[in-house]
């Protein structure tokens, strides 16, 4: 049986905050109760989005259809040895439980994504990454039910063809699919820990931590993240709301010229990854804030609600600082959260 409820706030499903309603709600808790949804007639009749925790969405306004709230949850083994773990995760599971569900049982691979908000089902959708991690690195394969047939199809981590915040889910296949389980495979013994990340090396230098254990990385991660990175509960954010601009070369070094300490890191040969955070503080955003909006103090690349702003405000603040980036670097700011 599904229930489908109406005119439903969205405030306390986006971690913007935004006060914002839909005219439908759906809470999918099961893979057959999505199928028989996909055969209602408010399904076939409304434009519809899938809603994991709102943690990558602005709402710009009342949303004047469906919102399939994924709520599927569990977490089962699928294969065990002495040294790997596979797991296969339903997508509604919240992304920070799990890493600390893993990081309890001492299974390596994903303590450097701790913190992270958001859905499991949400993660392989845009790969999610920090600190020198990619969720790619450890997907096997998402199962995701097409939803104009219902059937429920595996795809490899191949056919996810990730890229940087990217999926074939969020590009070919964007709003085809709704992801209802992700299956990780993660140490057991051996871990290959990654802290050559700077923060993470300070931040296990100020915890006094010589050899690093996959408990103390993750605890490493939560203090920078925490340090930096306003919490939703507290003040409203989707984190970074821009994706890191690539730039060629050339370019690269002619800023240099005028900027000597832009930071790059390059993703080959010809190509710079410059922090978007360093572009939008050097145009003197950082900390700024319009009315109920702003751009947090300690992280320019998050944009905050502090109470009472509306999704345009935000929208507006963010078309500001894109034309300040533009004039100043003449490097165009893609955002990396959904606007809808
Ligand atoms: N920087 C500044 N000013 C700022 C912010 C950053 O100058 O206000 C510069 C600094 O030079 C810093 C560099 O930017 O060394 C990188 O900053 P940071 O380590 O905070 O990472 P980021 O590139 O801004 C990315 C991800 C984050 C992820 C961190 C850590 C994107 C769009 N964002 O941010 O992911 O947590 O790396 O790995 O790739 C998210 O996607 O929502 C997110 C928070």
């Amino acid at each position: 049986m599904i229930k489908v409820e109406e005119n439903v706030s969205l405030k306390p499903y986006n971690t913007f905050g935004i006060g914002v309603n839909a005219k439908y709600l759906c809470r999918v808790t099961s893979v057959d109760q999505l199928v028989d949804l996909l055969q209602s007639p408010v399904f076939k009749q409304e434009q519809h989005y899938i809603l994991g925790s709102g943690s990558n969405v602005l709402f710009t306004g009342d949303f004047d259809g469906l919102i399939i709230k994924d709520e599927l949850k569990g977490i089962e083994t699928v294969q065990e040895n002495d040294s790997q773990i596979t797991v296969k995760v339903s997508a509604g599971e919240n992304w920070h439980e799990f890493v600390m569900h893993s990081v309890l049982n001492d299974w390596g691979g994903v303590e450097n994504l701790s913190l992270i908000p958001g859905t499991v089902g949400a993660a392989p959708m845009q790969n999610i990454g920090a600190y020198g991690i990619e969720i790619k690195n450890l997907i096997e394969n998402v199962d995701a039910v097409e939803l104009s047939t219902g059937i429920l199809k595996t795809f490899s981590n191949e056919q996810c063809a990730f890229g940087y915040r990217e999926s074939v889910f969020k590009k070919e296949l964007a709003k085809k699919y709704f992801i209802s389980s992700v299956t990780l495979s993660l140490s057991k013994k051996n871990h290959q820990l990654n802290t050559t990340y700077g923060a993470i090396q300070e931040t296990l230098k100020e915890m006094k931590v010589t050899l690093p254990t996959i408990q103390t990385v993750s605890n490493a991660v939560i203090n920078i993240r925490k340090s930096k990175l306003p919490d939703p509960i507290v003040i409203g954010n989707a984190g970074s709301f821009f994706k890191n601009p690539t730039i060629a070369l050339e370019q690269y070094k002619e800023l240099q010229k005028s900027n000597a300490t832009i930071p790059g890191y390059p993703t080959d040969n010809q190509s710079i990854k410059v922090p978007a955070g360093w572009l939008i503080e050097q145009c003197g955003w950082k900390g700024k804030r319009i009315n109920n909006v702003g751009v947090h103090p300690q992280q320019a690349l998050v944009l905050v609600n502090y109470g009472n702003g509306n999704g345009d405000e935000i929208l507006s603040l963010s078309k500001k600082i894109q034309a300040d980036v533009l004039e100043k670097f003449h490097i165009v700011l893609t955002p990396e959260v959904n606007i809808l």
